[in-house]
């Protein structure tokens, strides 16, 4: 089993790119005979879903408009429980069918406070998207609209997913040994 450390950790394969790229297709999928008779606009959340955002854009095949946003709320391998302000929207919602693009969906505290900041623009309706769910940590009954892969509630890393910053370049994903 191919093993990587990323500073003082180690990790495991946990899911091949080709199993990753396979349920972003799904998720293309759906959402181009979902939402091809809406205005769209994507939120790509920074830092981790920037992989996602980029794989799954290139699937889209309607009009639509990208833009990404910052919130973290994560320091190092434990959800801290603090949520941040989110930054960088220079743009007007207002009327848009809005889909949030995250890399994950934990605990989901971090969601909920981006949905409400959101709905203060008024956008005619936010959709989540996130590329992984940990169901067993989720505590929220947002539903989520579209979701890539159901995973276990262990720390992991790669496509977009960091350890303390490193180790999001991996086009697979690591799971942490422990
Ligand atoms: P939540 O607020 O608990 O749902 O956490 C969501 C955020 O925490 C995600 O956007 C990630 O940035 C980060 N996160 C959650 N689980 C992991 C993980 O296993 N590895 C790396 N980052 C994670
Ligand atoms: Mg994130």
């Amino acid at each position: 089993m191919k093993k990587i450390k990323v500073k003082d950790k180690e990790f495991i394969l946990s899911i091949p790119s080709k199993t990753i790229q396979e349920a972003v297709r799904r998720i293309a999928e759906k959402m181009n005979s979902d939402l091809k008779n809406k205005d769209v606009l994507f939120i790509g959340i920074l830092n981790g879903a920037f992989m996602f955002a980029s794989d799954l854009f290139r699937m889209i095949d309607f009009k639509c408009q990208i833009t990404f946003l910052k919130l973290a709320s994560y320091v190092g391998s434990s959800s801290s429980g603090t949520v941040q302000q989110l930054i960088g929207l220079n743009q007007n919602i207002t009327g848009k069918t809005v889909v949030i693009l995250e890399d994950i969906v934990d605990t989901g505290i971090t969601i909920e406070n981006i949905i409400k900041q959101l709905k203060g623009y008024e956008p005619a309706e936010i959709k989540i998207a996130t590329m992984l769910l940990k169901p067993d940590a989720y505590t929220k009954d947002i539903p989520l609209d579209y979701i890539g892969l159901e995973i276990p509630n262990d720390f992991i890393i790669g496509y977009g997913l960091d350890y303390n910053g490193y180790g999001r370049n991996y086009e697979d994903i690591f799971s942490i040994v422990k």
